[in-house]
């Protein structure tokens, strides 16, 4: 299997996007020191979008200048389109994530426009990016299934990511946005997509609504994937993909990594200790099976 994965932990981005609590600019930065201190050497700190559209990354300027320490961690942002790249701009990011979908009618929904319009809209922003040394990501969504379209045909992803890529995004991210993916499904998708996208430049990002994540990320890392995409605390959603639930727990990710001895250069009870402050703040205990067993075995030793 190899022995080391790269972790992008999006937590206070995909997990804080969904959250109904309103999280402070300085309560979200403290969770993005900690999650640093943890060991991440990638962690999404927010969104330049429509403040109408997402409220809660609002501030997203703010936390991403207000974050310290992270000469060893990435700090990406999710842009848009050319306004919030201007705004990611001013506000000091090197690395930027444009996110388009598999799905016509995700796309619709999420970011107002088709697939060939993001396409269009992401244009510019890459050749900006690259005059101004910015590194940019690229998601796809629905790559598993869409919450209005259902089952989403392998091509549609192929060709998504295709465009990303020649677009000139360094890393595909594929986004299972409704956690409906199961392991054979996903290995298939990483072998197609693969095809055509170098497979040391994809990434997987599981939502974990149906259980299926780790065995998904498994089955990926069988096909040689290495960057895995997750949220502290299982934290998450897309106020856009109704009933999804969190990305993959980073807790569970680690714990399974580890039990393979595959590095992560995580430390499991500082990140445990990270998901347990934000957990109080949002109100309930963290979704990750991982957290809520040491949780316990901290409680039983005491
Ligand atoms: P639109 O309404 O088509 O945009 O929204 P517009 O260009 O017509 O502008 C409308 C208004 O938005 C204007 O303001 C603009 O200034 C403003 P008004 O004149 O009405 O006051 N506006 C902006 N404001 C701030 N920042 C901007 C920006 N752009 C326009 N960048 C738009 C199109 C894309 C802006 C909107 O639909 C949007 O912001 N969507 C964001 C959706 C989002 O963030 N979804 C969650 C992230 S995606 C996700 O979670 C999936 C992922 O995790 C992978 C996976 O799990 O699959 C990545
Ligand atoms: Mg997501």
């Amino acid at each position: 299997m190899g022995d080391r994965v790269r972790i992008v932990e999006v937590g206070p981005r995909d997990g804080l996007q969904n959250e109904k609590v309103p999280i402070s600019v300085a309560d979200r930065i403290a969770f993005i020191e900690a999650l640093i201190g943890a060991g991440l050497e990638a962690v999404e700190v927010g969104a330049f979008v429509s403040p109408k559209a997402i409220p809660q990354m609002v501030g997203s300027d703010a936390v991403l200048r207000g974050v310290r320490h992270h000469a060893n961690c990435e700090l990406p942002v999710l842009v848009p389109n050319e306004k919030g790249y201007e705004a990611s701009q001013a506000a000091g990011a090197r690395l930027i994530a444009v996110f388009a979908a598999a799905s016509e009618s995700f796309s619709r929904a999420n970011i107002n426009c088709s697939i060939a319009e993001s396409i269009e809209r992401f244009k510019p922003v890459l050749v900006r990016a690259k005059a101004d040394g910015v590194r940019v990501r690229g998601y796809v969504s629905c790559v598993l299934g869409c919450p209005y379209e259902g089952e989403i045909p392998q091509a549609a992803v192929v060709d998504v990511a295709r465009m990303l890529w020649d677009l000139g995004c360094y890393e595909i991210s594929l986004g299972d946005t409704i956690g409906v993916g199961t392991p054979v499904k996903a290995r298939h998708l990483l072998r197609a997509v693969g095809g055509h996208v170098p497979m040391g430049n994809l990434a997987m990002h599981f939502h974990d609504t149906y259980g299926q994540a780790l065995a998904n990320l498994y089955a990926g890392m069988e096909e040689g994937c290495r960057v895995i995409d997750s949220a502290a605390g299982g934290l998450g959603g897309c106020p856009y993909a109704p009933g999804a639930t969190g990305n993959v727990a980073t807790e569970d990710v680690v714990y399974m990594l580890e039990g393979m001895g595959v590095a992560t250069g995580v430390d499991l009870p500082r990140l445990v200790a990270a998901t347990n402050v934000m957990s109080r703040l949002i109100g309930r205990p963290p979704l990750s099976r991982v957290a809520a067993a040491l949780n316990a075995k901290v409680r039983v030793a005491k």
